[in-house]
This record gives C-alpha cells, structure tokens and sequence, in this order.
C-alpha cells in the first residue's frame, strides 16, 4: 500500500514531514485482512451481530478477546471482566460519566497524552500532574499530593508511555495499587501500547491487580489493528462490569460497537492478529533503528533521548533555554513538523521538550526528517 495516500485526520502539505504523527502509516493498516474477515462474518447465517446487542458486548466476542488478553497479558483474563467500548477515548469519557462531576480533581502524570488532557479539560475537570521519573510515575510523591486532595482517579499510561516512553517499573505498580487499596481511589490504565513490546515483555498490565483496589485498565485495537475500527476494551472485576453495564447509553444502544466486534472476532479467530502485531514489531523495529541511528548523527550533542523498547514515541530534551514552541514555527518552514513538550503538560511546563514518532513514516521518510530537523536544531545551538 502506497504511504502518500491521504488519510483524514491527517491535514498536512506533501512536502511535509511530520514527526510528531502518533498513527500507523497506510501500508500498516491492514485492508485485506480486515476485507477477509469482514467477508467471513458477513457470510454466517446469523445475523445477530446486526441486532442491538449485549451491554457489556456480546458473548461470542468477549471470549475471544478473553483467550487474546489472556495470551498477550501472559495472566488469565475472563469475559466476565471485560466490556467492550469504542476505544481508550471515548472509555475515557463513560469512566468521567461515571466517576466525575464538573470541577472535580483527577492526577494524571506530568507529563500525559495531550488529548487525554482535553477529554479531561472536556469534561470541566481539575487536572493535576504528578511527576514521573525513568520508572514511571511517582508513587512517594504520589502520596504528598494525596495528604491534600483526594481525586476521583488517578489516570496512568503504564506501558510505553505517550510520549515519555517510559514504562512504569514493577514495584511502582505494586505500590501504586498499594496507595489506591488504602486510600480507596480509582485507577485508570490507559493500557494501549502494553503489547507493542520491542524488546522483553513489560511487567504484568494493572489489570493484573483488578481485584486488589478499584481499578480499570484500558486496551484498544488502535495500535495493534486499525485506529478506525473504534473498537477496545475495559477490564476491570465482575462487578464493576455488570454496574456500568446499566448504564443507559449501553442499554438502549446495546453495547459499543456489536457489528465490528463480530468482524475482529473473525480477524482474531484467523490467527491474523497476532501475525498482524508481529508484523507491526518488526516494522516499527527496524524503523527506530534507523531513526535513532540518524538522530545520533544529525542532532546536536546536547539533545537527550532513551532509545524506545516499545510504544511509538521518542521524548526529546533539548537545552532549557529552546521554547519548542516557537522552534515549531522555524521548523514549519523548512517542511518539518514534531509536537512541543508543552502540550504534554497539564502545568503549560516542558517547553524544551519535543515529541518525535516512527509510527507514521518509512525508514527513509523518518531520515530525511531527522535531516531536516538536525539542520534547523545545529543553528538553534
Ligand atoms: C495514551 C493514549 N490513549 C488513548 C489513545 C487513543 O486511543 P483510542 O484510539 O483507542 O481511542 C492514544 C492514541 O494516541 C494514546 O496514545
């Protein structure tokens, strides 16, 4: 599939290269295979999947995605623990229906994915960040922030982190369950690049820890299928399920998305989505390599980054005194593109920061970027 096809959230010139896109390119999105299992849902008999369906998501579908997580998650995921949704966006938005009032506080990390911030901002929220180091969030300064104010949640992105690519280490996951049992708050994991691993496996998802305090963990196909299906998931324990089941978008909608559960019910019977996510791994792979390799040699010294293991970002530090803001409008000019740190801040911080991702661009593409940027950054330094 030819990358120069448009696609529609995608609103830039041809000349153009934005390494700030967080969006799989068009020659990863998988048409064939979605056309094969269309093809086979739509020649069953029934046609069950066309009726309004079960609130939590129909049966069939959630024991297939049960056996998927379980295989992925390396840790038994059952279909009682799962509800279907439109993905990690608009799950996002039923748990602020659910959990939130206008002018309530949520702690999300400082930094976060910006567009969680404007469904948080959406939603008349108090938004307050708690900072992260290189293994996650800070569970001890966590606790400071908890001796003040007590949130409706606290919002996590564990695997992978957009965009800091950091994935919150073991023991935080461990003692930020810890904090939530004892001071009974709700935990939600944003959990949507858990299996974009590029290296070893990540710890256990928070899921994991369902039963221990009031938590939700998130998934999504966006990242590992096709961000249009609008199709994930929430896990959390069986009686959370069945209490937001009752909800009234889903009883009189009958559940999120019926009609493309049945087809990515078909995309994972076939075996295709885990051929597809292997696929996915050995692109992105080769991809960082390339891009690393060409930030190595063409920005200055004084930038910091970590090479990724996993997700689809890489976090740039560069020297305190740039304002990546106005570095953009610069940058805009010689036809490259990239998101400034501040969009990440719940605080207008991080303005020395950029956002750089491999996600959307070929080797060579993601080079000629880098290039570009490099040039633009020698004369800034
Ligand atoms: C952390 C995070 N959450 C949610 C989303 C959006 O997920 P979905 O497409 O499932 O709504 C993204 C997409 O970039 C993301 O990075």
């Amino acid at each position: 599939m030819n990358d120069n096809i448009t696609l529609p959230q995608v609103n830039i010139s041809a000349n153009m290269i934005h390494l700030g896109l967080g969006q799989p390119s068009s020659s990863l999105l998988p048409l064939n295979e979605i056309k094969n299992a269309a093809s086979h849902s739509l020649s069953a008999n029934s046609p069950f999947f066309l009726a309004y369906g079960k609130e939590q998501g129909n049966i069939n579908f959630r024991e297939t995605l049960a056996q998927f997580i379980t295989g992925q998650y390396a840790y038994t995921v059952g279909p009682d623990q799962l509800l279907i949704t439109n993905g990690n966006s608009q799950a996002l938005d039923f748990i602020c229906t659910h959990f939130t009032h206008p002018g309530d506080t949520v702690f999300v990390e400082e930094l976060s994915y910006f567009l969680t911030l404007k469904i948080f901002a959406d939603r008349k929220l108090n938004i307050v960040g708690i900072p992260m180091d290189g293994y996650g969030l800070d569970t001890n300064i966590l606790k400071k922030f908890l001796n003040n104010k007590k949130p409706a949640f606290i919002y996590t992105i564990p695997a992978y982190h957009n965009p800091a690519s950091v994935t919150l280490s073991l023991q935080r996951r461990e003692e930020l369950v810890q904090i939530c049992s004892k001071n009974n708050i709700l935990l939600v994991a944003d959990e949507v690049y858990h299996c974009l691993n590029y290296t070893d496996k990540p710890p256990p998802s928070m899921g994991y820890w369902a039963d221990q305090c009031s938590l939700i963990s998130l998934g999504s196909f966006s990242k590992i299928l096709a961000p249009g299906l609008r199709l994930g998931w929430m896990q959390t324990n069986p009686n959370l399920i069945q209490k937001l089941s009752k909800a009234g978008i889903l009883k009189s909608g009958g559940g999120f998305n019926p009609f493309t559960s049945e087809i990515v019910n078909s995309v994972i019977r076939s075996g295709m989505l885990t051929t597809h996510i292997n696929r996915l791994k050995d692109v992105y792979r080769q991809r960082i390599e390339v891009f690393v390799d060409q930030i190595t040699k063409s920005f200055p010294k004084q930038v910091v980054f970590q090479y990724p293991s996993g997700g689809y970002f890489i976090w740039v530090e560069l020297p305190e005194h740039i304002d990546t803001k106005s570095l953009r409008q610069a940058a805009k000019k010689d036809n490259v593109d990239f998101l400034p740190g501040s969009f990440f801040s719940s605080k207008n911080r991080l303005k020395n920061y950029i956002r750089l991702s491999f996600a959307f661009y070929s080797k060579e593409m993601l080079k000629e970027g880098v290039k570009r940027l490099g040039n633009l950054l020698s004369k800034y330094l």
